[in-house]
């Protein structure tokens, strides 16, 4: 595997996945996602595995999806490939898995955080889901997870504006667990990942599934809605504009088209 390192054994029955691309703030391209869904379907399979814990580095969790890998895409590019599919294995994982956030998590990168159980987060963490600054939105559950996890008017404020929150705003809002200093957070999520693979796996299973129930009843259909929106914004002038802008370093000029 090219962008994901998996180390095993950090604790008793605890695995860690880290994203591995830094010069591009792991941003999560198709290869990378590829890799993270493999690696999570052999942990889930594997017995000396109890918890597991996603991380990126100290500078980012992840940036969002790769915007240079989109932004040539059209709409059927984006329908026909389906690339988001992939987040569906990594949301059946069975275990529970915990991401640990230090820098940016940011577009795909807030909604993969979002995606695992529990978020411990260093106090230099940052989210948001700034797709609205590229012409698009969110398409791999921001709408649906950000709208559960802090309510739907400040959702709309941060999806709307594509402002990012500090750490600290995440943890009163009740986006993540804790917040520690940055020296401490991936210690902090190994901690929190040992005390729960100290516990009866088969229970921590069904609890995990019964949490779930309440926290994603509904979601397949919001998320589904806006996995075809995402899509449906390829093919629109503003999502071209405000892909190129980024790749270009400079403003994007939005015309509604
Ligand atoms: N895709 C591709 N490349 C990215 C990237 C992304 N999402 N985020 C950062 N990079 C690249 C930059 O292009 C840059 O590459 P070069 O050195 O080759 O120019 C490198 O990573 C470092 O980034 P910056 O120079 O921009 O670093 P910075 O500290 O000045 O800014 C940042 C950091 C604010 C995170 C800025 O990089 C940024 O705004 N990134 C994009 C965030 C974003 O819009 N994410 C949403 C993507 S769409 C999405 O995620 C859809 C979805 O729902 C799944």
């Amino acid at each position: 595997m090219d962008f994901i390192i998996v180390e095993k054994d950090v604790a008793p029955f605890v695995a860690v996945v880290r994203l591995n691309r830094p010069k591009e703030l792991n941003a999560l391209n198709l290869q990378l996602m590829g890799e993270l869904r493999d690696s999570l379907e052999a942990l889930d399979a594997d017995d000396t595995v109890r918890a597991i814990i996603i991380t990126g580095d100290r500078r980012a969790f992840a940036a969002g999806a790769d915007i240079k890998q989109m932004s040539g895409k059209t709409a059927t590019d984006m329908l026909i490939a389906d690339q988001f599919s992939t987040w569906d294995r990594i949301k059946r994982t069975k275990k529970p898995i915990i991401a640990a956030v230090s820098g940016f998590a940011l577009g795909g990168g807030c909604e993969l955080a979002m995606t695992c159980d529990m978020i411990i987060a260093s106090e230099t963490a940052k989210f948001g889901q700034p797709e609205i600054k590229i012409g698009v939105m969110p398409g791999a559950g921001g709408t649906q997870r950000l709208t559960r996890a802090i309510g739907k008017a400040k959702a709309m404020e941060l999806v709307l504006t594509g402002k990012f929150i500090d750490a600290k705003q995440a943890e009163a809002w009740g986006l993540v667990n804790r917040v520690v200093p940055e020296e401490l957070y991936l210690e902090e999520a190994i901690k929190l990942a040992s005390e729960i693979a100290a516990q009866s796996p088969i229970a921590v299973r069904l609890a995990k599934e019964a949490i779930n129930h309440v926290a994603e009843s509904h979601l397949n259909e919001g998320l589904h809605l806006e996995r075809k929106n995402f899509y449906l914004l390829f093919a629109t002038e503003d999502q071209t504009e405000g892909m190129n802008a980024f790749i270009e370093k400079r403003p994007p000029n939005f015309t509604g088209r």
